[in-house]
């Protein structure tokens, strides 16, 4: 059931702390500063990496993939609907990554199959215990989120970025204590984020926006892009999301008093760039909510802030991402949306 919450993905955004308590157990030790995946105690891969996924999904890919390059390992991000529109360089020391929640999704079992065909090792990233994708791949980490009803990915996103989390200390063999300390401590820190959020009141004041817009650099792209793919599939209004840069080639065309600007700034390494964006969408009257761990003062710019706590600038973002599902949540509550069954979307997807 529900347990007393009138929808799935308010009861499954409330989840995740637990859901990933449960993805970091045994999986990390404080004592070693070490992280072990007993699933992939076989793997031994120094080669690229490509990632296949679909969604939301790809959402997580862009931030795994981000977190491997920084250590050194190449990564790449395809959607699995367009990896075998070309041929990709695989050979036998690549290792192709389907992150897919469900296991099911057929796009991404068809980029997986691909990538077997072309003598690629390959993994499968899935909560889909037993699923299509863990039986197609070489190798399976589970990301342990627990069932997901609601066709809206929340949970299972934060698992599938703290299992990228823990892959990539697997792959590189090299996390900081403080890295692993940041990570066990993240569940109490969303946990505070789901508390205190104020998301509620922010989606009442912008609830007929005539379309959101989210922005993001760096760490805080991905969080932009599934800001804006949660918006559309749960309220139906028009969301984009973007890299922050973007914004002047384009999209700043459309940005008006009516279109509020969500802005995700975490970590002090991009913070002022974005701010400049930020005074962008500001002098053209868009209201400004910013996501912040306050690395920056885009508070004082903002006509909103859902403040997140500082877990560092890997880790920071999987908070500042709750806070927008939550927005999404009330937007799409105050409408009377069918939130946990959109219309036209199906949970697997299960035809090309
Ligand atoms: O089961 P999968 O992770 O492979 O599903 C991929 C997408 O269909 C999925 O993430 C979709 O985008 C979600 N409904 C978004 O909330």
């Amino acid at each position: 059931g529900k347990s007393g919450y009138d929808h799935y993905m308010l009861k499954e955004i409330h989840e995740q702390p637990n859901a990933i308590r449960k993805c970091l157990r045994e999986r990390v030790t404080e004592m070693d500063a070490t992280v072990s995946v007993s699933e992939l105690d076989e793997l031994d891969h120094d080669g690229p990496v490509q990632f296949v996924a679909c969604g939301t999904s790809y959402h997580a890919s862009l931030y795994g993939a981000r977190l491997l390059r920084e250590q050194g390992i190449r990564a790449q991000c395809f959607l699995a609907s367009e990896y075998d529109t070309e041929m990709q360089p695989v050979g036998g020391d690549t290792l192709v990554i389907g992150v897919t929640q469900s296991g099911e999704t057929a796009d991404t079992m068809n980029a997986l199959r691909a990538a077997n065909r072309a003598g690629a090792t390959t993994l499968a990233l899935t909560n889909g215990v037993g699923s299509s994708a863990a039986r197609e791949c070489d190798y399976v980490m589970y990301i342990r989120a627990g069932p997901e009803i609601g066709v809206a990915a929340t949970k299972t996103f934060a698992s599938q970025q703290v299992s990228l989390a823990l892959l990539t200390g697997v792959l590189s063999g090299q996390y900081s204590s403080q890295e692993i300390r940041r990570l066990r401590d993240l569940p109490d820190q969303l946990q505070r984020v789901l508390d205190e959020s104020n998301a509620r009141t922010v989606a009442e004041a912008y609830a007929d926006a005539e379309a959101y817009f989210f922005i993001g650099r760096g760490y805080d792209a991905p969080v932009a892009l599934e800001g804006a793919l949660k918006m559309k599939e749960i309220t139906y209004k028009h969301a984009e999301g973007f890299a922050a840069g973007e914004l002047k080639h384009g999209p700043l065309a459309l940005v008006t008093e009516n279109t509020p600007v969500f802005a995700t700034i975490t970590g002090d390494a991009n913070a002022s760039k974005t701010l400049g964006n930020v005074k962008e969408v500001e002098a053209r009257n868009a209201p400004v909510v910013a996501v912040t761990d306050s690395s920056s003062d885009v508070a004082q710019y903002a006509d909103h802030v859902l403040e997140v706590p500082a877990a560092g600038p890997r880790f920071t973002p999987i908070l500042a991402n709750v806070q927008l599902q939550l927005v999404s949540y009330w937007v799409a509550n105050g409408l009377g949306r069918s939130i946990d069954k959109p219309r036209n979307l199906a949970k697997s997807v299960t035809v090309e």
